[in-house]
């Protein structure tokens, strides 16, 4: 009977270790991401190298004389994405009607699938492969269309802004493949996002029911870090346009003739222009701030551990002084605050040297960055009103008359969302820090035309650092950036996968 229960016991035992064993075994091999990080550093100088190669391509989408390049650069996407196994789709998004009345094509979208299992979630990554302009005359310290690596950075035009992180996304589901995608992938890339994304939304509602319908996360890439810790964006500043045209003669006029003798449309002008805004940065126009939604304790606490710092910027920037003085005021009047910016003025003489002119006619441009919950048609109605008393006040016989472009709305997601929730560990897991999370100042239409149509759960998130002069000259991913965010993708859909 004893050595009945001894044998009993210890076959229990061992049993029951056998059982623990597998059980760490298989979690092991469902996430190894030791494993994986190892192969992506074994083969970041190979993915340096497609970089170069996406980089060598001036995809500058604003430019039609270039546009066969946008073409080539969407095959070369197409192409990465086959190899990972994947189906692809080049979906024709129509003509470009151009300012000359010419027409051209549009860049075809690329929409890549890589369904392996319908029963694990499927994760959608959106990114676009057109560029800024960029010459080296502009003023860049190498050729922008060379990548060239120096003390750690990688600079070429699209490193960062967004072929860098595109790639980053690709090279991390080719990296989970070697073990095994956790996943289904869906990829979504444009030609076009930085002249406004043309054809985009329709191609969107087109595909809601058919491409999307699976869909569970939509993760943009085009968005970057605050400073050198990493962050997830969950919310953006929207824009409208605003143009005020003043006009007080058929001619421009000479100021020794006609000088004092008339009401100058652009005296009146900057008389409107200068009442939008107060020395304090405050908006005057009346109403405009009581849409803002309203400051909860969780953004607050956001604000405070969000990395920024006032006096690094304005060194770097040259700038005196900012409107208020702390890191969380300035956090909060850049996000979830409307800001007006006043940009120039068409129709005046900007040359150097002196012209007697009066200007027939000036129009002043300026725009307004909505924050969340703000509508830029209500907005646009109360401009009008305001500036249309204000004129009323000045007496002048000139007539004014004011535009709105439509510009993009605001968007704010809830940082509760699950895939937030993945993100967060992956970043831990890849960085040892908290992610921060960062409301941009910016725009980022795709982010509204998503939830828009969609209606799914969407996260910004870039690997790109605060100074990588997204639009600038010398725009660069750092070589640290660029491996360990493209750990950071992998390990963001093993978060996911886990969920
Ligand atoms: C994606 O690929 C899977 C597997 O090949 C297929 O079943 C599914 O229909 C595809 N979806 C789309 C929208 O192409
Ligand atoms: C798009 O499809 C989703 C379901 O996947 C649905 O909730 C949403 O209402 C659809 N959008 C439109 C504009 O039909
Ligand atoms: C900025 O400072 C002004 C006072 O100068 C204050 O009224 C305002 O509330 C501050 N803004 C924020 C967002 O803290
Ligand atoms: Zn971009």
């Amino acid at each position: 009977m004893r050595q009945f229960w001894k044998l009993f016991h210890s076959t229990a035992l061992t049993a029951m270790v056998l059982v623990i064993l597998f059980l760490s075994l298989t979690t092991a091999a469902s996430v190894p991401s030791d494993q994986i990080f190892q192969y992506i550093d074994e083969h970041q100088n190979e993915y340096v190298e497609r970089l170069k190669d996406w980089v060598a391509i001036e995809s500058d989408s604003n430019d039609a004389s270039k546009r066969h390049l946008v073409m080539n650069m969407m095959l070369l996407a197409e192409e990465r994405i086959r190899k990972l196994g994947g189906t692809v789709e080049m979906v024709d998004l129509g003509m470009q009607e151009l300012p000359d009345g010419n027409k051209i094509s549009l860049p075809p979208a690329v929409l890549g699938n890589i369904t392996k299992d319908p029963k694990k979630p499927t994760v959608c990554f959106y990114g676009h492969m057109d560029v800024q302009p960029a010459k080296i005359e502009d003023g860049w310290s190498t050729e922008p269309y060379t990548l060239t690596e120096k003390n750690g950075n990688l600079y070429g035009r699209g490193t960062s802004d967004d072929k860098g992180q595109v790639l980053a996304v690709l090279n991390a589901i080719e990296a989970l493949q070697k073990h095994e995608l956790p996943v289904n992938i869906k990829i979504l890339l444009e030609g076009m996002e930085e002249v406004g994304s043309p054809g985009l939304n329709t191609l969107i509602e087109q595909r809601n029911s058919t491409f999307f319908s699976d869909v569970d996360y939509i993760v943009v890439t085009d968005s970057s870090w605050l400073s050198n810790k990493p962050g997830i964006t969950y919310g953006t500043r929207g824009v409208g346009q605003f143009f005020v045209e003043v006009e007080c003669a058929k001619y421009d006029l000479h100021s020794g003739t006609f000088g004092g003798i008339l009401h100058e449309a652009m005296s009146d002008l900057i008389f409107l222009l200068n009442t939008l805004v107060d020395s304090s940065g405050h908006i005057l126009i009346p109403g405009i701030y009581e849409a803002v939604a309203p400051l909860t304790e969780k953004e607050k606490k956001f604000y405070e551990e969000t990395e920024y710092d006032p006096d690094q910027i304005k060194a770097k920037y040259g700038i005196k002084q900012f409107l208020n003085k702390t890191k969380e005021e300035l956090l909060m009047l850049r996000s979830r605050c409307p800001s007006l910016s006043i940009h120039g003025i068409e129709g005046a003489f900007s040359e150097p040297g002196t012209k007697t002119v009066i200007p027939a006619k000036v129009t002043g441009k300026f725009s307004i960055r909505l924050a969340p919950n703000m509508e830029l048609s209500v907005v646009e109605k109360q401009v009008t009103d305001y500036l249309n008393k204000k004129f009323t006040e000045r007496n002048s016989p000139n007539s004014i008359k004011l535009t709105c472009h439509r510009g993009a709305k605001p968007w704010l997601s809830d940082t509760d969302e699950l895939q937030y929730l993945a993100a967060r560990k992956a970043i831990k897991r890849v960085f040892g820090k908290e992610a921060d999370f960062i409301r941009a100042g910016g725009t980022i239409p795709i982010a509204t035309q998503f939830q828009d149509v969609t209606r799914k759960s969407i996260m910004l998130l870039g690997i790109g650092g605060p100074d990588d002069a997204a639009h600038g000259q010398d725009e660069k991913i750092s070589r640290n950036n660029f491996i360990e965010g493209t750990k950071l993708y992998a390990a963001l859909l093993q978060e996911l996968a886990a969920l």
